[in-house]
């Protein structure tokens, strides 16, 4: 088994070029809701924006030392106790590795945690199985199915909801962390505080 070192960190200056690359990359952007390439100026306007933006975090993906995707708390919504996931990796990220499941491991554990949330939802593409089986491994289940609800590659698209409480968590967290242990991530990593 390769062991990844894994870690988050808060997203810097020194990311902004490499999130455009990445995002408009088409091993990334199949999976988002939207489907034009992004412009530089586009992405300058977005990620000079982020610091100020209280609705969302966002840290980088770290595998052995090197930046391997974006994960994101978005539409913050403090009166609610709610959040939405988002996350993808990089173009030449391990897949299947446990990065993923990783970075999905932490971001439940500061919702839950330091953030005090009570809800995580997240919005997949039907057929993106791989990223909502990801979710339901971790304690997510299936609330809603949005019909034809976005359009990718000129054709209406299901989307599926999911949603994770944090009593649900709880109940899931040392399944989810004895399956990352078993994988080759340390305790260290998975125990962490993020930043
Ligand atoms: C979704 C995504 C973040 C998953 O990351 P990952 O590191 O590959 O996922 P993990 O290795 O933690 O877990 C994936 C699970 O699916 C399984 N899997 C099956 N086919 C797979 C495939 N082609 N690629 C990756 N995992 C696959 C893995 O075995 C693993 O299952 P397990 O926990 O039972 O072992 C990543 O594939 C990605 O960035 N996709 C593109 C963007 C995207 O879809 N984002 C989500 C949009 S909502």
């Amino acid at each position: 088994m390769t062991m990844i070192r894994a870690a988050l960190r808060p997203v810097d200056e020194t990311d902004r070029d490499r999130l455009l690359t990445w995002r408009n990359d088409p091993t990334v952007a199949a999976f988002m809701y939207s489907d034009h390439p992004i412009g530089r100026a586009e992405h300058d306007r977005w990620f000079d924006a982020l610091p100020a933006n209280t609705r969302r975090r966002d840290w980088i993906v770290e595998a052995d030392g090197r930046p391997a995707g974006l994960n994101s708390l978005v539409d913050i919504d403090r009166d609610q106790g709610r959040a939405t996931v988002a996350r993808y990796l990089a173009p030449d990220a391990p897949r299947g590795a446990g990065l993923g499941g990783f970075a999905e491991f932490k971001m439940i554990d500061h919702a839950f945690g330091p953030m005090g949330l009570r809800k995580l939802w997240a919005e997949v593409l039907a057929s993106n199985e791989v990223a909502w089986t990801l979710h339901m491994t971790h304690g997510f289940q299936r609330e809603a199915l949005f019909r034809a609800h976005v359009v990718k590659g000129g054709l209406p698209r299901d989307v599926i909801g999911l949603g994770l409480l944090a009593e649900d968590w709880v109940e899931r967290r040392p399944a989810a962390r004895a399956r990352l242990l078993g994988k080759g991530f340390s305790v260290e990593a998975l125990d962490a505080p993020l930043v």
